[in-house]
């Protein structure tokens, strides 16, 4: 169901790879909800992924940027706040990516050239993307900012080795960063903690298929999906949630705070 939450309002969508990304679902919702945006993605991800498919079904224009070069964010920002014709209401950051785990190196077993190219592009990326829109000014007030992050940024969960330090130093730079923003251009951010979710980022963790359907079972509400996901992104994007800003919130179904589930307890008690 749309509500036009966001009509009249205009953004920059970084990271829709393929239609199970968590930001061609967003990118979808945004649409239904009256949104104007940019699509971006690093250059390499275009050839790989679908996104002009993407692009024509919502009215968008892609924009290829690498999220951890500053020139290309500028030229972004230039570039998208012509087009949509004004300043932005509303960004999403859902980039990650960790060398270590791709290359299958334990944590305890770094190889620090990896372990730095993937902070860059899965932290750092953030404050490259807000310092861009900062020194452009291209946010309007009350304008709203959202990366995605994971509960291994405050808990052990062994495969998600280095990304969970990523994620970790990203919700920081997005309390130090939405500090600045909000002080001085009235502007929030956030980053949402999503539920794991079956996605090429996702799928490329170890064990995967047993950690999402441990999560399952240990969440109250169930997993939540991509779409939900998209959904809780435009309420952030709204201005519904004007006054909520360095936050990191817990879309989880309720696994963040749950010690054990009944189903749980039923499975070792056998
Ligand atoms: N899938 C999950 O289980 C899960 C759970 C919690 C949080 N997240 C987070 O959600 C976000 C989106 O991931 P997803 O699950 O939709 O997977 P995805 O693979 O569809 O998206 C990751 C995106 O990052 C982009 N990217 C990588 N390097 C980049 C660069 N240098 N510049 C610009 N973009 C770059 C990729 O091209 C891709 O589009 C990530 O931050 C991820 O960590 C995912």
């Amino acid at each position: 169901m749309a509500y036009n939450l966001l009509k009249g309002k205009r953004g920059i969508i970084f990271g829709a790879l393929d239609p199970n990304s968590i930001a061609w679902k967003t990118a979808e919702r945004v649409h239904e909800e009256g949104g104007a945006f940019v699509l971006t993605n690093a250059p390499i991800a275009m050839r790989m992924g679908q996104i002009n498919d993407l692009a024509a079904k919502t009215g968008a224009e892609v924009i290829p940027a690498d999220a951890t070069n500053e020139e290309d964010l500028a030229h972004l920002v230039a570039k998208a706040t012509e087009i949509l014709g004004g300043k932005l209401d509303f960004v999403l950051h859902s980039i990650g990516m960790s060398v270590n785990v791709r290359k299958g190196k334990a944590y305890t077993d770094e190889n620090y050239d990896f372990t730095t190219k993937g902070w860059d592009v899965s932290a750092l990326s953030f404050h490259k993307v807000m310092k861009s829109l900062y020194k452009a000014d291209a946010m309007n007030e009350w304008g709203s900012i959202v990366a995605l992050t994971y509960m291994a940024a405050q808990r052990t969960f062994p495969d998600y080795n280095d990304m969970a330090d990523n994620k970790a130093y990203l919700e920081s730079v997005g309390r130090s960063f939405g500090y600045f923003f909000g002080k001085e251009k009235q502007v929030r951010v956030n980053t949402i903690s999503q539920s794991p979710t079956p996605t090429t980022a996702g799928q490329g963790v170890k064990g995967f298929d047993g950690f999402i359907a441990y999560a399952e079972k240990m969440s109250p509400l169930g997993n939540a999906t991509a779409a939900e996901c998209a959904d809780y992104t435009v309420s952030l994007f709204s201005d519904l949630t004007r006054k909520v800003t360095m936050q990191n919130l817990f879309h989880d179904g309720g696994f963040s705070n749950t010690g054990v589930s009944q189903e749980v307890i039923e499975y070792f008690s056998k």
